[in-house]
């Protein structure tokens, strides 16, 4: 019988988080589960940082970007007496059950805290970069995308204007999934990930072509951890090579992870943290509740943690033939 859950937000934030934290709250609070919040993920937990939540905390949070419970990344859980502090408080507080909102470091963390602790933890997949094996979806990986196709379109408007070539850098330290997407929907030339190696010479032999063509604006979307290096590296290294372009460099930042959730974030995650719930109630433990085709899907932390480099091959070549 789960009687008090925890929740925590950890690592980079995600628009839609607090749809999430309002699903889990309101869904635990109808099955007469207590519900403690943990401010700033396991920083908190080894802090003792934690507060019980009621209907009211989670009113009027749905639209907002950003995390009421806060969020951190925490180098003190990543060592041993951290995460034993962190399990004294949460017996402390009688917690007999936990959902983690975060990506890959969270899942991680939970991992770690299985060694210290035997309370069940169910996690929700919520990281713009959507890099997490076991789930098509991510808690903020539409919005974030959906602000990048807003600026590159902006961008293009005075690219056009003026005849240039502008590199645009997006997030995605390990993962290119943002840049993937987001270079098919704003017609980019090429789109550069970590997942594949980049070639300066053929992007500079494909700048060349367009040149002969007569395509005025150009824009080349970088991932930011991208092998090559950043966007202003990669634009230096390219001009090398062919400088006819007048060239600029944008890097879009933290804006792609903040702003008012899209309508999908907001629903997904409401149901993924009412899935959450129900997996605890049913006795699941230490897995992943994400959505594969449209439904709940679970999966363990162990595989979730994978996604490393499992980008679709067919959607880097879709590219070339689209931008030609
Ligand atoms: O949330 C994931 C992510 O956005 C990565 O793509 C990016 O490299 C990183 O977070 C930036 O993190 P921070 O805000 O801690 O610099």
């Amino acid at each position: 019988m789960m009687k008090r859950i925890g929740i925590y937000c950890s690592g980079g934030d995600a628009p839609g988080m607090n749809a999430a934290i309002r699903g889990v709250v309101r869904t635990a609070l109808y099955h007469h589960i207590e519900v403690y919040g943990i401010r700033y993920g396991y920083n908190g937990m080894i802090d003792n940082d934690i507060f019980k939540m009621d209907a009211h905390m989670v009113s009027g949070i749905i639209h907002r970007g950003g995390t009421i419970l806060k969020s951190s990344r925490s180098d003190r859980f990543l060592t041993e007496p951290g995460r034993r502090t962190a399990a004294i408080n949460l017996k402390a507080h009688q917690i007999d059950g936990l959902v983690a909102l975060g990506g890959d470091g969270t899942f991680k963390g939970a991992l770690a805290l299985k060694e210290q602790s035997s309370i069940p933890i169910i996690g929700i997949p919520a990281t713009i970069d959507g890099d997490l094996f076991g789930t098509d979806y991510t808690i903020g990986y539409d919005t974030a995308i959906n602000t990048v196709i807003d600026a590159v379109d902006k961008i293009r408007d005075t690219a056009d204007a003026l005849d240039r070539l502008f590199f645009i850098e997006v997030m995605g330290r390990d993962a290119g999934l943002i840049a993937l997407r987001t270079g098919i929907a704003t017609g980019a030339e090429a789109i550069l990930v970590p997942e594949t190696k980049t070639d300066i010479h053929a992007l500079a032999a494909l700048l060349r072509r367009g040149w002969k063509r007569e395509k005025s604006s150009k824009i080349i979307i970088v991932a930011e951890g991208d092998e090559a290096g950043g966007a202003f590296q990669i634009a230096a290294q390219v001009k090398k090579e062919f400088d006819r372009y007048d060239t600029r460099v944008t890097v879009l930042g933290h804006i792609q992870r903040g702003g008012n959730p899209t309508c999908m974030d907001r629903y997904n995650a409401s149901e993924l943290g009412f899935a959450a719930v129900n997996a605890l109630m049913t006795g699941r433990k230490w897995e992943m509740s994400g959505m594969v085709n449209g439904s709940v899907s679970f999966t363990p932390f162990e595989k979730a943690v994978k996604y490393k480099g499992l980008l679709d091959q067919s959607v880097l070549d879709m590219i070339h033939i689209l931008s030609s």
